[in-house]
């Protein structure tokens, strides 16, 4: 691998213009959601060591998986729907590792149902954000990795917003650090310039504009952390299930 072109990124805007970095491959371009790679680079460079363990529960085609051997990780991919034989099937609210097992976690949930990525009833690619189902099963997702986690250490969450001319707009990114907040303390927020085909079409644009509403530009790229303390949530070993004010507007997402 070269990593000629990638450096870390210093900002709280991020932007480099290529699915994969130097000449080696990290994921599989031609699969339609693939996390650009430097993502995760930049995420294990600032929150990992070497010889790590990194769970993907979301794993997709792998660029996890890839940036992990790049960078000497021990990477685990889960999908519902495996795309190569080092991704083990698995869904994401039911991870089989032990508690406080991972150094860190990175996940790219589908966003909404724009993308297919199988007929299975138990993917959340299936699911339109305008349905509260959407939310509840993330949840289930976020709380998940908050119990394979081990405490004091990080998560990462790479999602979009949701806007469709039949639909509406639904803000994920909001909706989904709402839920976060539940189980971790926020570190950053990252956004993350989007570099999508669509981006490029003269038509798209012209809808937009004429229509008044925007294409998705950025990415939200959430940064959280376990707390040392916490367990299971807003639940506090030494004083109980205590929940700040914010938090109980989203209790109907917590199971
Ligand atoms: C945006 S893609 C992930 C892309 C991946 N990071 C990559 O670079 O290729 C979202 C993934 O979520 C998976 N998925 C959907 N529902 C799931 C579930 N309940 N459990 C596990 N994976 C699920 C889909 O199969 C899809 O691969």
């Amino acid at each position: 691998m070269s990593n000629k072109k990638l450096f870390i990124q210093t900002t709280s805007l991020w932007d480099f213009p290529s699915q994969n970095y130097g000449t080696s491959k990290q994921g599989d371009i031609g699969y339609k959601g693939a996390t650009p790679s430097y993502i995760i680079w930049n995420l294990l460079m600032k929150y990992t060591k070497e010889k790590q363990i990194i769970v993907d529960p979301m794993c997709g085609s792998g660029t996890t998986l890839d940036v992990c051997k790049d960078t000497n990780r021990f990477g685990i991919g889960y999908d519902l729907t495996p795309f190569r034989s080092d991704i083990k099937k698995a869904d994401a609210r039911k991870i089989p590792l032990k508690n406080n097992y991972a150094d860190f976690v990175f996940i790219d949930p589908p966003y909404s149902d724009n993308l297919k990525y199988s007929d299975n009833k138990a993917d959340i690619g299936n699911l339109n954000a305008k349905d509260d189902q959407y939310f509840i099963s993330l949840s289930l997702v976020i709380k998940e990795i908050n119990r394979i986690l081990k405490p004091g250490r990080f998560f990462a969450l790479y999602v979009c917003d949701y806007f469709s001319t039949k639909k509406g707009f639904v803000p994920i990114g909001f909706k989904l650090f709402n839920i976060m907040i539940k189980y971790f303390t926020s570190v950053d927020i990252i956004s993350v310039i989007r570099h999508n085909n669509d981006l490029k079409k003269g038509n798209y644009h012209k809808a937009a504009e004429e229509n008044n509403f925007y294409l998705r530009g950025f990415n939200y790229l959430f940064i959280m952390k376990k707390p040392k303390g916490l367990t299971n949530g807003n639940f506090n070993k030494k004083t109980g299930n205590k929940r700040t004010k914010f938090n109980r507007n989203s209790s109907k997402y917590s199971k």
